[in-house]
């Protein structure tokens, strides 16, 4: 793809974001724009719970509490990065929500690979990495009815033009972005346009029960897999080699000779 000249603001173009999604299936029947909000992913829940169709994006330039994983924070300044959210209703067993989780992850890593060169994967579950920093995260918040997910938001965040010497410094050695990784400045239309392309591809096999196809995929661009890895999961702590994920996106550590499956937790990559 090729890499426009970007102007100083770099501003999100809706209009031609609304027209690279029109042959979408789901993703991007509506797009609503902010300049700024609290957090995406608490607009899209509000929306969502007051009944809207799926399917709906919801963007903004920045976010003044956006939310990460186990209550963090996710910096989100204006001009910069990405900020979006995606409403789902796929109506589907609220175990599933983990393949949700690694469906999102595929269709950002092969949404990046498409605009730049540089080795994106997955850190288990779902972050977005490169050289094992964190260049994007998700987060997916569900509402179930029915013992169905009736609501699914997907919350993606992604590093675009952020700069080193823009973050805070407590993320700073953790963190990266494109335009780091990569020197260019990536225009971040395009960038939102080629993840909700995917994500479109990627929801639609997800909805027609291609479960193992997306397993497959995660684990082809995961870095996690065949790792000796360490898991820090509630109050625990275990390591031992990453192996798979099963059907219900859990990790498989095996450690000596016994299998630890593990539902969600922070990994560290040791070697
Ligand atoms: C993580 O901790 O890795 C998940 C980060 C998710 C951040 C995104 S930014 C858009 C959406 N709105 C939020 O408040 N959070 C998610």
């Amino acid at each position: 793809m090729h890499i426009r000249d970007i102007d100083f603001e770099d501003r999100l173009r809706i209009n031609e974001l609304k027209d690279s999604l029109k042959d979408s299936k789901i993703i991007g029947r509506d797009i609503i724009y902010f300049d700024t909000l609290s957090s995406t992913n608490t607009y899209a829940m509000k929306l969502s719970e007051n009944g809207c169709k799926e399917g709906i994006i919801i963007i903004s330039n920045s976010q003044s509490s956006g939310k990460g994983r186990f209550d963090r924070t996710w910096v989100s300044p204006p001009n910069k990065n990405l900020y979006m959210s995606i409403i789902l209703k796929p109506y589907v067993s609220p175990e599933e929500a983990a393949i949700l989780s690694l469906m999102t992850a595929v269709s950002c890593v092969k949404g990046l690979r498409k605009i730049s060169t540089i080795n994106t994967s997955i850190k288990w579950p779902n972050d977005i990495v490169v050289n094992d920093k964190k260049l994007g995260g998700i987060l997916i918040e569900t509402r179930s009815e029915n013992k169905k997910i009736s609501i699914a938001v997907i919350g993606i965040g992604i590093n675009v033009n952020f700069r080193f010497c823009e973050m805070p410094e407590e993320i700073r050695e953790i963190a990266t972005s494109l335009k780091e990784e990569t020197g260019l400045d990536y225009p971040r239309t395009e960038v939102v346009s080629v993840i909700l392309k995917e994500l479109d591809i990627w929801y639609n096999l997800f909805l027609k029960g291609n479960k193992e196809k997306i397993i497959d995929e995660w684990i082809r661009h995961s870095s996690t897999i065949e790792k000796h890895i360490r898991v820090k999961s509630g109050n625990f702590i275990y390591s031992g080699i990453a192996v798979g994920v099963d059907e219900h996106g859990r990790l498989l550590l095996k450690d000596n000779d016994s299998i630890i499956r593990i539902s969600s937790g922070d990994v560290t990559v040791l070697r």
